[in-house]
Formats: structure tokens, C-alpha cells, sequence
């Protein structure tokens, strides 16, 4: 089947997003087809409608390719009912490709992992680790991909702002068209909001109609249990100042009666809400690597985000954030406890969990695991 393609990809991207790195040795020591089906069949029964995943995330994509295509998955969901993304370019921890022939074989091998005849979105996966020159070739290599049917729109992912900025300008004017989405990671998060302040607008400029807002957590690091420990142990580049402070935001909120991971959650929403706009949506990609969390993750969306007959609202042009379950005194609740929060982590509040930002902390060495 070849991919439709005919509407911008801002008029089909949901504005939330579940994250496939959570079945992945990254973020979980025991990724499995079981918990992988079980979390998806109820992602999906509570409306959720889009994955976002990578090459990369081993092993994600079989362990997804296998839920999608579970009979008793399939006979509910079509594939044309969902929004599939992936990425292409990372090798591994250490090692990315961004040859031709690299990337024709990763997308051909993600179709195959994925069961799948057409990927709706592929990323160049963590751009900041390889040359400016060869992303450019690789989307080069996407958009022959798009001409051929086997992918409808393409983006670029990464942590530096305005690396993805620049690089998006240069591939609109080699290309003459626009990337479709940019995705960027944990910075719109209650630790840091430089998406925000420094990309949004310069994505825009860009000619770029959609963002993809990763890690609302900042992957882990936003919630009272601490960062995740996978098979790569602990990986999280956030230094021991910024836990520490992190840790002081969790006991806080608890001492409110809420909960850190949910706060951060409604946080990143509201802030890709916020700033939203016709010409530029922001949706958010959410972690989970377990049924409760998940099940936890979109109730707390619904706070924010509304949901109506089996129908994902945007707030765009500011309009309030009253989802489906939320009201103004949650409104009014939350912004009291973001700036509680963001009082305590203090200085570590925007530092970079990249080498290559500017404004980072002395000690924040750091390397993009997901
Ligand atoms: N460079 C890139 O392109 C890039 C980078 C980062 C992320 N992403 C994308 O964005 C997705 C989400 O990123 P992320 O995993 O970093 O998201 P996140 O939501 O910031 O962090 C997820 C981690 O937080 C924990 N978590 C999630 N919900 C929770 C809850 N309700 N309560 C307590 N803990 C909770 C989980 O840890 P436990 O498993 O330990 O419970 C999970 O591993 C990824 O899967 C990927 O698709 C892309």
C-alpha cells in the first residue's frame, strides 16, 4: 500500500505522542513483547494515536511491529488509524551513519521490524553527532523516499536548537521545500524551556509546521524515583547538582499532595499548548515503559488536553488549557507549583544536558542516549 499523502502533517499529528524508547534496553532492563502489546492496546483504548520510535531504541520497533500487527491489535486499529514515526541515521551509543546506503537500509529494515508498507513520519535521529553536510544528504535520500511512497513526511531530531535551526534552513534552500518536523528533547520541560524561547520561532522561520516536544520528564529525571536505569546503566547526562535539585522539587510537591512526574507532564503540555499555533503545533512525546504509567501519563493529559469523539483538541492561539478533565483552579493550582519548582532548581534551571549549548553548568558533561 502505498502512503497517502495530501494534508500538511500539522493537521494530523495528535497532540500527544507515546515514545517507543521505553521498549528499549535504554530505558528498561527487560523490554518484552507481552508488557510491549499490553501497553499499546491500552495506549490506544485510552485514545492515544501516534508512536514515535527509532532504529536505534533496540529492541522497539520489532516489539512494536509485533504488537501493531497482533490480530487482536489489528482488528481493532487500522493503520491508517495511527500515525507511525521512526528514525534513522543512530547506529548505536556511540556510532551514527548517515550514508546513503546506511539510511535506505535502516528505513527499509525499520518498514520490515514495523510490518508496515509506509512510515508516516522519519527523523535523521540525534543530527548533532555527525556533519551538517551529510544530514542535508540524508534528507536528500528521506525526500527520494516521499517521492517514492514508502514515507510520507520527514523531520530531523536532536538536542541543540540552534544546530536543528540552522540545519532546517539549509535543507529548505538546497530542497526548495520545507522540513515537515523538528524534534527536539527535555527543553520544555519544568528544568528547561529553550525550545520554547530560542526554537520555536526559528523552526517557524524555517517553514517548519510541526515540533515534536520529546521527554516531558526530561527522561526521567523530573519524578521522585530518579532516573531510569536500563542495560545502560545509569546514562542520564543530567550532573549531580541538577538531581539533587531535582530530588528537593520532588519532595516538595509531594508535600503539596501532588506528584512530581504528573506536574512535569501537565507542564510540558501546557507549554506546547501555549504556544501552539496554526501556522506551528507542538506536540508532546510522553514516556511510559509500563501499563500504570501510561494509564497515569494520559489521564494527567487530560487535564490539559481535551479529547471528544475520539478527537484530539488543539488550544492554539493561547486559548486556556482546560482539557477534558481539567478546570481553572487546576489551571490556577499548577502555575503555583511550576514556579515553587523552578524556584528550587535555581541555577540548575536551563543548564544544558549537552556539550554543545551554551549555556551550560561547569560539570554538566553529558552524552544523548535516546
Ligand atoms: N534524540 C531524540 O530523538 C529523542 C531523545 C529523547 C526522547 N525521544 C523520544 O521521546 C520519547 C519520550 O522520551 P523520554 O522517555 O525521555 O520521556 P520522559 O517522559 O521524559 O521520561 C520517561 C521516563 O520517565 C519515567 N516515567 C514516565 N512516566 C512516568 C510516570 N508517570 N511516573 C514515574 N515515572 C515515569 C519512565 O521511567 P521508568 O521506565 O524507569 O519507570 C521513563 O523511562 C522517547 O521514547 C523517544 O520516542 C527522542
Amino acid at each position: 500500500m502505498a502512503a497517502p499523502r495530501s494534508t500538511p502533517l500539522s493537521q494530523i499529528l495528535p497532540p500527544l505522542i507515546l515514545g517507543g524508547a521505553g521498549f528499549s534496553y535504554q530505558l528498561t532492563p527487560n523490554p518484552n513483547p507481552t508488557r510491549t502489546r499490553e501497553v499499546l492496546s491500552r495506549a490506544f483504548e485510552l485514545g492515544l494515536r501516534a508512536i514515535d520510535t527509532s532504529s536505534y531504541y533496540e529492541p522497539s520497533e520489532e516489539l512494536l511491529g509485533d504488537a501493531l500487527s497482533h490480530p487482536d491489535f489489528a482488528s481493532r486499529y487500522r493503520r491508517e488509524d495511527y500515525v507511525l514515526m521512526t528514525k534513522a541515521g543512530r547506529v548505536n551509543a556511540t556510532k551514527s551513519d548517515y550514508s546513503p546506503e546506511w539510511i535506505r537500509y535502516s528505513v527499509a529494515r525499520s518498514l520490515q521490524r514495523l510490518r508496515t508498507s509506509y512510515l508516516d513520519v522519519v527523523f535523521c535521529h540525534d543530527i548533532e553527532f555527525v556533519a551538517e553536510e551529510s544530514v542535508l544528504q540524508a534528507i536528500g535520500v528521506l525526500l527520494e523516499m516521499v517521492a517514492a511512497g514508502t514515507v510520507r513526511y520527514i523531520g530531523i531530531s536532536g538536542y541543540p536548537i540552534d544546530r536543528l535551526a540552522r540545519v532546517a534552513r539549509r535543507a529548505r534552500d538546497l530542497y526548495g521545500r520545507p522540513l515537515d518536523v523538528i524534534q527536539n528533547w527535555a527543553q520544555m520541560t519544568l528544568q528547561n524551556d529553550r525550545l520554547e524561547r530560542d526554537g520555536l520561532q526559528a523552526f517557524k522561520d524555517a517553514g517548519v509546521c510541526c515540533v515534536c516536544s520529546a521527554s516531558p520528564l526530561a527522561s526521567g529525571l523530573l519524578r521522585e524515583e530518579g532516573v531510569p536505569i536500563g542495560s545502560l546503566g545509569d546514562w542520564h547526562p543530567a550532573p549531580q547538582g541538577l538531581r539533587k535539585a531535582a530530588h528537593a522539587a520532588a519532595v516538595y510537591v509531594a508535600a503539596q499532595g501532588d506528584s512530581l512526574a504528573p506536574l512535569a507532564l501537565r507542564y510540558a503540555l501546557r507549554r506546547a499548548q501555549q504556544t501552539s499555533t496554526p501556522e506551528l503545533r507542538v506536540g508532546t512525546i510522553m514516556g511510559g515503559t509500563s501499563v500504570a504509567e501510561v494509564e497515569e501519563n494520559i489521564t494527567t493529559a487530560l487535564r490539559v488536553l481535551r479529547r471528544d469523539g475520539g478527537l484530539w483538541h488543539w488550544s492554539l492561539n493561547g486559548e486556556p488549557e482546560l482539557g477534558t478533565t481539567g478546570s481553572q483552579d487546576h489551571l490556577e493550582t499548577d502555575r503555583g507549583l511550576f514556579a515553587g519548582v523552578q524556584q528550587l532548581l535555581g541555577k540548575w534551571r536551563n543548564c544544558s544536558l549537552s556539550d554543545d549549548q551554551e549555556t551550560q553548568v561547569e560539570g554538566a558533561v553529558v552524552q544523548t542516549k535516546l
